[in-house]
């Protein structure tokens, strides 16, 4: 085999999932660019797709095999041989297996073989025949990947991979094994190279960051991390995802004493029945958690609260079920990912069996919603008449007259674009936005401030 096969080929890669398999995506892009690999954006001008999968529920795995499929209609490739190859968490899950299913596939890596990709797609390129490598313990470690980094002013940084936490209804530890934090100079140092590279806004990735460090000599801990990124002169720092049980009092000092920390906490709650967490394995209350909310609040008032939660865990009840509805009136969360429950085939919970109908999940699910979308509401509300400071990500897709970015809370805010100003230079610029319309989902308002 050899590697040089690469040099010129096209890829497309479309990635499921989560920030994690977002981040996996420009590893494996970085690495086929560093062998002469180009990016395409449709699978019909590639002669590799790649899709980076993602198990956590039973829809993502089904959208996999529909996109599989979908390649066999598509034009011959550029230079003749396409190659199709699947990675992340499904890959990892299934490995050889998913060549039941999809006959067309001919490279599955898992989410600790990110470095042999490129081996595997020249293998594949070269000699045809199916080429599998879902190890799960790699000595090779993507973090020390080259990556090619989506925009120019944000940069997702990895901090640790896998997750020790086990909880009951969840996939992430099988598919990508136990905790592991990444050197803490590293980090500092990588962030200090992005800083000079003119990156803006970094988000520190985990599946807990709060158990960042453990597994390190010295154990420094996350709190002693926040700090050291805040030196390194980047404006904007963001961090997911937060585990209640881990979140220190030290943590949210940190957040509030770092200007640098943005005030924005998604702290996943998953349910507001004590009975239901116990059932989850999460490791605290409801009481526990609102005591947080009170000790994260008493430092940030006005912090950005957000949350996953899912409903119809097996067993639960129209009681438990209305304890998650007080619990989200009560907090008044800015924005939350609400979920149904998914079964998900070797997790504890798949083993519990569940008489609740659809149409009473459905119902739950939807009276939910409507609950976090006035809390959504009522927040960003407090906000009009206020100037904030947004990073500007680009132009609104329905309206390419309309600036979009993040404010430090993390809401999206619109403004006009100037006249005659081309919104592209705009991207990856900080501008001040007096607010004058405030809606469930963004904010909007006119410039105050030259953009800096
Ligand atoms: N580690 C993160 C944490 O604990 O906050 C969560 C990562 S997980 C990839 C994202 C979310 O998916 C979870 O917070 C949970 O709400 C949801 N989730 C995980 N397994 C699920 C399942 N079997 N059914 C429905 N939702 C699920
Ligand atoms: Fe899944 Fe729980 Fe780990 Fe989050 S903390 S990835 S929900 S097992
Ligand atoms: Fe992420 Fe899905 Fe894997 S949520 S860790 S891509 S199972």
């Amino acid at each position: 085999m050899t590697l040089s096969v690469l040099s010129g080929k096209t890829y497309f890669i479309r990635t499921f999932g989560c920030q994690m398999n977002l981040h996996d995506s420009e590893r494996v892009s970085g690495l086929l660019d560093s062998y002469g690999c180009l990016e395409v954006a449709e699978p019909a001008d590639a002669d590799i797709v790649i899709f980076m999968t993602c198990c956590v529920r039973e829809a993502a795995d089904t959208r996999l095999y529909g996109q599989c499929s979908s390649c066999k209609s598509l034009p011959v490739a550029p230079h003749g041989k396409r190659v199709i190859a699947v990675g992340g968490c499904i890959a990892q899950r299934d490995g050889e297996g998913l060549l039941t299913n999809l006959d067309n596939v001919d490279v599955i890596f898992g989410t600790h073989s990110i470095a042999h990709v490129g081996e595997l797609i020249a293998d594949a390129l070269q000699s045809g025949g199916h080429h599998v490598r879902c190890e799960e313990h790699e000595d090779s470690d993507a973090t020390s990947m080259p990556w090619h980094r989506a925009t120019s002013y944000h940069s997702w940084v990895p901090i640790m991979t896998g997750c020790n936490n086990f909880c009951s209804y969840c996939i992430v530890p099988y598919v990508r094994g136990r905790e592991k934090s990444r050197p803490f100079d590293e980090i500092v140092d990588e962030v200090t190279s992005l800083v000079r590279c003119g990156v803006r806004e970094v988000t520190l990735l985990g599946q807990n960051v709060n158990s960042y460090g453990r597994d390190l000599f010295g154990a420094p801990r996350f709190a002693d991390l926040l700090r050291a990124v805040g030196d390194t002169g980047i404006e904007r720092i963001r961090f997911t995802s937060s585990h209640p049980k881990d979140l220190l009092p030290e943590t949210i000092e940190a957040m509030a004493e770092v200007p640098a920390v943005m005030p924005h906490l998604h702290l996943a709650v998953q349910s507001g029945s004590s009975r239901v967490l116990k059932e989850m394995n999460r490791r605290y209350t409801r009481e526990d958690y609102l005591s947080l909310v009170d000790a994260v609040r008493s430092k940030i008032p006005n912090i950005a609260l957000t949350t996953d939660i899912i409903v119809g865990f097996p067993g639960e009840t129209e009681d438990d079920f209305l304890e998650t509805l007080s619990l989200a009136r009560e907090v008044g969360y800015a924005q939350a990912f609400t979920f149904i429950y998914s079964k998900r085939k070797g997790t504890p919970a798949a083993e519990i069996d569940d008489p609740t109908p659809h149409e009473v999940i459905l119902d739950r699910f939807n009276r939910l919603v409507k609950v976090i979308e006035d809390g959504a509401f009522a927040y960003n509300s407090e906000f009009n008449g206020s100037v904030v400071p947004v990073l500007i990500e680009g132009t609104s897709k329905k309206d390419a007259t309309v600036l979009q970015g993040k404010s430090p809370w993390n809401q999206t805010v619109h403004a006009p674009v100037p006249t005659g100003v081309d919104p592209l230079t705009l991207v990856g610029r900080m501008v001040d936005v007096r607010i004058d319309t405030t809606k469930t989902w963004y904010l909007s308002g006119s410039l105050e401030s030259d953009f800096r």
